[in-house]
């Protein structure tokens, strides 16, 4: 066992260059060496064990919300921005970090009118896939993410939300700013383009919402204005701060699923040809990359209460970190968890959290993923990897997903 000291939370991000290249070194031995760390640097307990991150995902009487954490939790509080402590949370940011009653209010009608449209979009979402791949020149190699894995996202979220297909370039550029504020080790530059972003976001669907309350379209904007006018009690802002979740929440997580999926499929060919032989096996492909190579690392929660965890007290206020992708390779929960093997029956990973807070989108991520792998390897079945031994990872913290994935068809 190596006498290293442990590792901080931000040595678990991409901007340490060990962790960035191959995450589980620095996850398995602190997963075997103390499973329930409190990190001095962060402040916060990480967790690595399958038993102890399910628990508390699916614990409801512990919180979300950063700002109930205790000063001392300094990573989740790097979180909270300054223009957030007058105003109430829930007119101060998404889902993501309310506790009920609130949470419930917003998250409720939002989510029966989400899966609503999400279950009648599939034939929509197909015209998509298929438009991208035609875009597709074969006879010379690409970069399959721009072509492929970053459009195809946010084409699919805006036609669901309703809003306009000529700004899909600003609204990616919106979403990655935004996305920024999950970063607590954001820079200066990054900091002033997240600010950017936020208030174009904020001009766009505050205008949005005025234009479809007046004259409703065939989409979300519009369902949701009519939930207000019967009733929903969700403000304006409210309901901006979350369509702008929805936006921001489904691209760059969604992007990385199908990126990490192909690449998973074109370094494992055994994996790729029982794909190729049996299609049905897409649904697998996708669990499988969400346990083995998922594309959000981390989330968190606040103690309620004094809470056992893995033996070790939490006082009421301590926050708690858990890595979403340690607990998925737990080889007391996933036999060979090392290995990428599609076609298993395995324990459910937890790359969408769970509890109250498990990720809104991931039926439209699974729906998105399966169709978007399907047909990529029906059009290109020999699709083969250009620079196979150096991926290149993305820097962001907390995200795991390539810059570019080079392959030839
Ligand atoms: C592979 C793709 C995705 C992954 C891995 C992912 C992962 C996650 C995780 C780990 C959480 C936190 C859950 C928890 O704390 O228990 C979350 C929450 C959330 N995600 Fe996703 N997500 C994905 C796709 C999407 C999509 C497509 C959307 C929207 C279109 C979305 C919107 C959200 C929102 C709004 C929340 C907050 C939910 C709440 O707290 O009630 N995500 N996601």
């Amino acid at each position: 066992m190596t006498k290293d000291p442990l590792p901080s939370l931000f040595d678990l991000t991409p901007l340490n260059e060990t962790y960035r290249a191959e995450p589980h070194v620095l996850l398995r031995d602190l997963r075997e060496r103390c499973p329930v760390y409190h990190d001095p640097v962060s402040g916060l307990f990480v967790l690595t064990r399958y038993a102890d991150v399910r628990g508390i995902v699916s614990d409801l009487t512990i919180w979300r919300d950063p700002k109930l954490a205790e000063e001392g939790a300094t990573m989740m509080k790097l979180q909270i921005s300054a223009d957030q402590t007058d105003v109430p949370r829930s007119e101060a940011t998404s889902i993501l970090f309310l506790d009920s009653p609130d949470h419930e209010r917003i998250r409720v009608p939002l989510m029966k009118a989400f899966y609503t449209r999400i279950a009648k979009f599939r034939p929509a979402f197909e015209v998509i896939v298929d438009e991208a791949l035609a875009r597709i020149n074969p006879s010379e190699p690409f970069d399959l993410m721009s072509v492929f894995c970053v459009p195809i996202p946010i084409d699919a979220i805006a036609t669901i939300l309703g809003v306009d297909h000529e700004r899909l370039v600003e609204f990616r550029r919106w979403s990655e700013g935004v996305i920024q504020g999950l970063n607590p080790y954001r820079n200066e530059a990054e900091s002033a383009e997240m600010e950017t972003c936020q208030e174009a976001l904020n001009a766009y669907f505050t205008e949005a919402i005025i234009l479809r309350r007046e004259e409703p379209g065939d989409d979300l904007i519009s369902d949701m204005t009519k939930l207000q006018a019967e009733g929903a009690k969700i403000s304006d802002t409210e309901l901006r701060i979350n369509l702008g979740a929805l936006l921001v929440g489904g691209n760059l997580t969604t992007t990385d699923l199908i990126g990490n999926a192909v690449r998973l499929l074109l370094i494992n060919p055994s994996e790729l040809a029982k794909l190729l032989a049996t299609p049905s096996l897409v649904n697998s492909v996708v669990e499988e990359t969400l346990r083995f190579e998922p594309p959000v690392d981390i989330t968190t929660r606040v103690a309620s209460k004094l809470t056992k965890i893995g033996g070790c007290p939490v006082k009421p206020t301590q926050g708690v970190c858990m890595s979403l992708r340690a607990a998925n390779r737990d080889p007391e929960v996933f036999d060979n968890p090392d290995r990428f093997e599609i076609g298993l029956k395995r324990s459910p990973h937890v790359a969408f959290g769970g509890g109250a807070h498990i990720c809104i989108g991931a039926p439209l991520a699974r729906l998105e993923a399966q169709v978007a792998i399907s047909k990529l390897f029906e059009k290109f079945p020999h699709l083969k990897l250009v620079n196979a031994d150096a991926p290149e990872w993305r820097g962001l913290p907390f995200f795991r997903g390539l810059e570019r994935l080079d392959v030839q068809a």
